[in-house]
């Protein structure tokens, strides 16, 4: 991984930043538009490496996109895709993306094969996709193992099914969905993944001639169209980077105005910052947060699916835990290697244990195995400058914040990953007054 900031911290973050569409939104919606044959229009769409990368892997598939980057509009013109005349150029796009294979569905139907190349794994667990595949498969999908890389392909086209997920997996339901909205017949989904993003991609896919409902047990039906059409829509906007700033504005002990951050979508964060002692004021265009002075308190709490506390809130929330008053325990449950960043944390002064056990929560899956998913947090602790190196997306913003925190200069090497879903983090950066430079 590239790129080398130098970070001169100890000053408070002040000011207003905006944050736009949803990184783990945008790309689903891109690979909606697959579906249909007209043109989508989507807005809202933040300048982010992920909508670069699925961008590519849709125009090497001979799909049409426009991306205006200023006022965030995208356009896309499926016509009459094909399979990519280079197959290689696809493995060096994905990286670790998971979004190729969400590609499945919609191409199976459309043109009745589809190559999806390796997805590795990365620093935050080993990410299968066999709930994926299950799921294509059940609705008639073959698999054909290439030596790198995956084909798939419908002789028979695609036909409804009962399903059912192990768990409330985001990136299955959204299989599910994209497959099932033009399967032949209807699908009834259970255990899926209800997340804002999941039900802005539903109304994505309402948009397009769909018809699908959800029940309050995680239930989706959807029942199977013959043809959909182009959809136009504005994308939700990134709660995940909306709660990573409020997590900078806390451990700096600063004051950001968040311009798009939408309350609806992060009601479990919001309770979390104000147990912990943030502030935070909801306007109707966005969401101020602050340090309002005096100790921050610890605090007891678990990731989980939505409606529950994001896991991708873990990280920079444990950054601010360790400049808190107390003993926090954090209990990872989605992922079962999410704490690798603590050992950042650790030389640079904080006081993190990890640990096998489930702590600070219900035993969850990943109990009684070799995975240190929980995380005891001893504060407060100051936190000194060190050379470090980001290990993933959400990981890496948090040293970032760390980094910020800590008075002196410390030097983050790896920030290019942190483009993939943080858009112009350098130029926001600055605007609320941190000292920063990119030194190769
Ligand atoms: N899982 C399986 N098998 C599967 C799929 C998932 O075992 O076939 C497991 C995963 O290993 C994980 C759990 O189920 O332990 C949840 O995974 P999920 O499928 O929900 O995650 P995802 O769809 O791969 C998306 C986001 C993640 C976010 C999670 C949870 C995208 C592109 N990624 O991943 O975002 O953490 O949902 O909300 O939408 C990030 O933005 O940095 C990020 C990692």
């Amino acid at each position: 991984m590239s790129g080398k900031l130098r970070v001169v911290g100890g000053t408070p973050l002040t000011g207003e930043i905006m944050v736009r569409g949803a990184k783990n939104f945008v790309p689903k919606a891109m690979v909606a538009s697959l579906l249909a044959s007209d043109t989508s229009i989507l807005r809202n769409v933040p300048l982010i490496r992920d909508v670069d990368v699925v961008s590519s892997l849709l125009a090497l598939h001979g799909v049409k996109v426009d991306y205006h980057q200023d006022s965030g509009v995208l356009s896309i013109t499926p016509g009459q895709p094909h399979l990519p005349k280079e197959p290689a150029r696809m493995d060096s796009l994905a990286g670790s993306s998971r979004i190729p294979i969400l590609f499945a569905g919609p191409l199976l139907h459309k043109i009745g094969e589809v190559y999806i190349p390796d997805l590795g794994g990365c620093h935050i667990g080993d990410r299968p996709v066999d709930f994926h595949l299950r799921v294509l498969e059940d609705f008639g999908a073959k698999r054909i193992q290439e030596r790198e890389g995956m084909h798939l392909i419908a002789p028979r086209g695609l036909k409804a099914k009962q399903v059912h997920l192990p768990y409330p997996s985001v990136g299955a339901t959204e299989q599910t969905l994209l497959t099932a909205v033009m399967a032949h017949g209807i699908t009834e989904l259970t255990n899926a993944a209800i997340e804002p993003e999941i039900m802005d991609l539903i109304a994505v896919l309402q948009k397009m001639g769909a018809i699908i409902s959800v029940d309050t047990d995680r239930t989706i039906r959807i029942e199977g169209a013959e043809q959909l059409t182009g959809y136009s829509h504005t994308a939700l906007s990134d709660r995940i980077e909306a709660g990573s700033w409020a997590c900078a504005a806390l451990a700096t002990r600063g004051d950001i105005f968040i311009r798009g951050a939408v309350q609806a979508d992060m009601m479990s964060f919001l309770n979390m910052y104000r147990k912990v002692g943030g502030a935070f004021e909801v306007k109707d265009e966005g969401i101020r947060f602050w340090h309002p002075g005096g100790d921050l308190r610890s605090i007891s709490f678990q990731t989980d699916v939505h409606p529950g506390f994001m896991t991708d809130w873990q990280q920079p929330l444990v950054v601010a835990l360790t400049q808190a008053n107390g003993i926090s325990i954090v209990h990872e449950t989605v992922y079962e290697n999410r704490f690798g960043f603590t050992e950042a944390l650790r030389r640079m002064g904080a006081h993190i244990q990890t640990y096998r056990e489930c702590l600070g929560g219900l035993e969850c899956r990943f109990g009684q195995r070799n995975f240190y998913h929980s995380a005891v947090i001893q504060g407060p602790t100051p936190l000194h400058p060190a050379d470090i190196e980001v290990p993933d997306l959400r990981g890496g913003f948090s040293h970032l914040i760390a980094a910020l925190a800590a008075k002196g200069t410390s030097i983050v090497s790896g920030i290019d990953i942190i483009d993939r879903g943080y858009e112009h983090f350098m130029q926001k950066l600055r605007s609320l007054g941190a000292n920063v430079e990119k030194i190769s």
